[in-house]
């Protein structure tokens, strides 16, 4: 898949600066790294390898291990960065029950840290990986940024609290801020093994051994399913873009959702397999329907979802083939 954003006009403006991305060893991270390259960017990632891999860091960019919470790490990996993109956290749901106290540490005090390292440097801007678990597990449908948020978990709670901590640091000391919102981010490099492995990986797994995709439930829920393209296009619309950022917290998103079954379905279709998914109890605290209205970005970021959700899974199951 070519990248969306090779040629975009708009994205000139990255040409040359120098970008620190948290969290860069990551799935989401390690795309925007390459995104940020690919637009002429000198990138820097910091990862403390908790979740995320060495080698998922692009060739190109340097590459700092070491923890957002230490200071001397974050200090040698931003000095001269005019962007910064926070993209590292503790990233689990079910891991924020189990560990709060470090979620709390990891995502909200690390996010403070990154801020203040981005406000001593003279940084530009940051951009924060927020997410619509801040809407709560019956949100309204579609989900815009100015419905009311219910965290339901330390892990939801501490990624709302990033956001206020953005714009607090916008208000304090003039640092541009804004918040992206992800709903559920799908790609290549999402890791299939981890504990709290994402849906569309999962089935992929399956998938790739032959195996049909087990759904937790009926398989009627359903999701607002983001290529990972699109999250990489926003993020450098968001760099790039002419006017400043205080703060404004934006979904990123498709609009349209689809039901686990018919997920499922149509990934087997892809790949050829003709099984039917296997169905496991219903998980509780499972949200039932999840779908981002993207009117504010559209119009704040000029952001379009470029790759739709059948050329994401092609590009996704092919990438889970390779690696099986
Ligand atoms: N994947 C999604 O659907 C989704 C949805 C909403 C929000 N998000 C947010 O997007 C961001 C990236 O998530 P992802 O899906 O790529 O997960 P990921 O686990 O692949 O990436 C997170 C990265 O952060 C690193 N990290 C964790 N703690 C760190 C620390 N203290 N210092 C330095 N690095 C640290 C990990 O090693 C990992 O490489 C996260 O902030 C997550 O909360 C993701």
């Amino acid at each position: 898949m070519s990248p969306v954003w090779l040629g975009h006009p708009t994205l000139a403006p990255i040409r040359g600066q120098r970008a620190l991305v948290t969290g860069g060893a990551g799935f989401i991270g390690s795309h925007i790294a390459q995104g940020l390259l690919d637009c002429g960017a000198q990138v820097t990632v910091l990862d403390d390898l908790s979740s995320g891999h060495a080698h998922n860091v692009p060739a190109d960019a340097a590459f700092i291990e070491g923890s957002i919470l230490e200071e001397r790490s974050l200090d040698r990996a931003i000095e001269g960065c005019t962007l910064v993109y926070h993209q590292a956290a503790m990233v689990s749901v079910p891991q924020s029950v189990e560990q709060p106290e470090q979620c709390l540490m990891v995502n909200v005090l690390g996010t403070q840290r990154v801020l203040e390292a981005a406000r001593r440097v003279g940084a530009t801007r940051v951009m924060l990986a927020a997410s619509a678990a801040a809407y709560g597990d019956t949100p309204q449908l579609p989900s815009s940024e100015t419905d009311p948020t219910a965290p339901c978990s330390p892990y939801a709670m501490s990624k709302l609290a990033g956001e206020q901590l953005l714009r607090v640091w916008n208000r304090t000391h003039g640092l541009e801020t804004l918040s992206l919102r992800y709903f559920n981010i799908f790609g290549p490099r999402q890791d299939p093994r981890s504990p709290y492995a994402a849906v569309i990986s999962a089935f992929a797994d399956r998938l790739a051994a032959g195996k049909s995709p087990m759904i937790f439930g009926d398989g009627s829920q359903t999701r607002d399913f983001t290529h990972i393209s699109n999250v990489v296009l926003a993020n450098l619309l968001a760099g790039a873009a002419e006017r400043s950022w205080a703060g404004e917290v934006v979904n990123i998103g498709t609009g349209r959702s689809i039901s686990l079954l018919e997920l499922a379905r149509t990934m087997s279709t892809v790949v050829g397999f003709s099984g039917e998914p296997v169905h496991e109890p219903a998980r509780a605290g499972d949200v039932a329907h999840s779908r981002a209205d993207i009117a504010v970005v559209r119009e704040l970021l000029g952001y379009e979802p470029m790759t739709d959700l059948e050329e994401g899974l092609r590009d996704t199951l092919a990438w889970h083939a390779s690696t099986t």
